[in-house]
């Protein structure tokens, strides 16, 4: 009778804490990193990933008059920006808030495709199994992109000047249902610009040379959503390992930023030591 009695009062509130505490912890992160090449002025980006809108919430529409304060040139967006078409509305009218100096730019992630049904969660996480059969609408998310001045990149390259420095941005679709294209994304590569990657996930560098991305955004991993003192994630949704599940690693060359995202799959709405984050990046030049 007392080892239930025990288990009761510890796994109670850990639930309470996991599912209606931290999952709305929203945290800003900043995080200054440096690159060998010339960037003339400093660049200040926002990066955000796996919001996964489902509908409206109060404390996120919070968080973001909170972060649309911030002075920004860049806001980046990689992927699983919605979880179910009824979060169009609120993600556009939060982007919208967002007023970088130079331009929002963003990819789409497999939650973006898809409306996943709860046995979908546990099948596409093995290799093989296909795709949701169930779509979300995505042009009407394109369309929402457009309306809050958000651009898509899909398997392309935008150059844009940071004063008269010119960065290329190569946005990659989302690989993890297998419409990225990482030969026309990176046909536009120049050694000799900045080169920066926006990618859902951080897995394409097993396929991406040493040297050819200075700085790369992603996101996928939710940083495991749950972690273990002494551990860390338990889940990682990497290939490339439980360090790569989240934060800032030095991989082929490249800076690799991994957020651990802002929000998670509707089918489970829980976080354990791994609060949700937007990042503020400040990335200098040599
Ligand atoms: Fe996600």
């Amino acid at each position: 009778m007392i080892l239930p009695c025990v288990l009761l009062v510890l796994i109670i509130p850990l639930y309470l804490w996991s599912r209606w505490y931290e999952p709305r912890c929203y945290e800003l992160n900043r995080h200054t990193i440096r690159m060998d090449k010339a960037l003339g002025a400093s660049l200040k980006v926002l990066h955000l990933s796996d919001i996964h809108f489902a509908g409206k919430i109060r404390a996120l529409d919070q968080f973001f008059d909170r972060i649309a304060a911030e002075d920004v040139d860049l806001v980046f967006l990689t992927g699983d920006v919605i979880d179910h078409e009824k979060g169009i509305p609120s993600c556009v009218e939060n982007l919208k808030k967002l007023k970088p100096r130079i331009g929002k730019y963003a990819v789409f992630g497999n939650h973006d495709y898809y409306n996943y049904r709860l046995s979908d969660c546990f099948k596409h996480h093995f290799p093989g199994q296909g795709v949701p059969e169930s779509l979300n609408p995505i042009e009407r998310l394109a369309e929402g992109y457009a309306d809050a001045g958000v651009h898509l990149l899909k398997n392309e390259t935008v150059e844009i000047l940071n004063g008269r420095t010119p960065l290329l941005i190569h946005g990659l679709d989302d690989p993890t249902t297998g419409k990225a294209n990482l030969r026309t994304t990176m046909k536009n590569f120049d050694p000799e610009k900045i080169n920066l990657l926006l990618t859902h996930t951080i897995d394409v560098f097993l396929d991406i040379g040493e040297g050819e991305i200075d700085v790369s955004f992603s996101g996928h991993s939710h940083g495991g959503q749950v972690r273990m003192p002494y551990y860390g994630a338990v889940l990682t949704h990497t290939m490339m390992g439980r360090a790569y599940a989240a934060g800032i690693i030095r991989h082929q060359g490249a800076t690799c930023v991994v957020s651990r995202g802002m929000g998670s799959s509707r089918y489970t709405p829980v976080r354990f030591l791994c609060r949700p984050e937007a990042l503020l990046i400040e990335i200098h030049g040599s």
